[in-house]
């Protein structure tokens, strides 16, 4: 079974989703690290609840990114993990991590990537008045959302739609996609041309 890491900064609700398939046999995998870069964030507890071990650290305890970087690789390798998922992680993935991981690292972004990139997407997409957004999974390189797409889904924007109400939508979706996309990618060699 595939080991993973999962890195988040915030309130996790794509780690529990995660989290929810394994235990629905929806999802095959062991997720045997959280990485947090926020040591009070809600992803914590949730860790502690479903008993996944974590490794919270706050960078500015580091002088650099190397620095941090270097740390959570020892972490990820003394446990054997072969896959990092970003589910909410608020930071660029350097070059330590890269190096060893590009091609094993994937990502989840709330709108139909190359739109929107960087934070703030749902606010983003509001801002100018689409009609349509939607939910992005990709391989992570060295840029702000910039990697290999792997699957996307879209979300219609209502003209009613608060920030609260489309974040919601598109939080929906990817609790749904997020699980089904590792699913295949964890458990069939190929992605390509599957639609999910
Ligand atoms: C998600 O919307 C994800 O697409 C983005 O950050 C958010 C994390 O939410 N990268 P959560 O912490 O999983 O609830």
């Amino acid at each position: 079974m595939k080991k993973i890491a999962i890195f988040a900064s915030g309130s996790g609700s794509n780690f529990q989703a995660i989290i929810d398939a394994i235990h629905e046999k929806k999802l095959e995998a062991d997720v045997s690290l959280l990485v947090c870069d926020k040591p009070g964030a809600r992803v914590v507890e949730r860790a502690e609840q479903s008993e996944t071990e974590t490794f919270a650290f706050n960078p500015k305890e580091y002088e650099t990114k190397t620095a941090f970087e270097t740390e959570i690789l020892k972490q990820l390798k003394e446990r054997n993990i072969e896959f990092i998922v970003l589910a909410g992680y608020m930071r660029l993935i350097g070059s330590t991590l890269l190096s060893e991981y590009e091609g094993r690292i994937v990502n989840i972004h709330p709108s139909l990537l190359p739109a929107f990139p960087g934070k703030d997407a749902v606010g983003q997409a509001l801002d100018a008045k689409a009609e349509v957004t939607g939910v992005t999974v990709h391989y992570v390189d060295s840029g702000m959302d910039t990697g290999p797409i792997i699957a996307q889904k879209t979300v219609e924007i209502k003209k009613e739609d608060t920030r609260e109400t489309l974040q919601e939508r598109i939080q929906q979706v990817e609790h749904q996609l997020f699980p089904s996309v590792l699913e295949q990618l964890f458990n069939q060699e190929k992605v390509g041309g599957v639609s999910f």
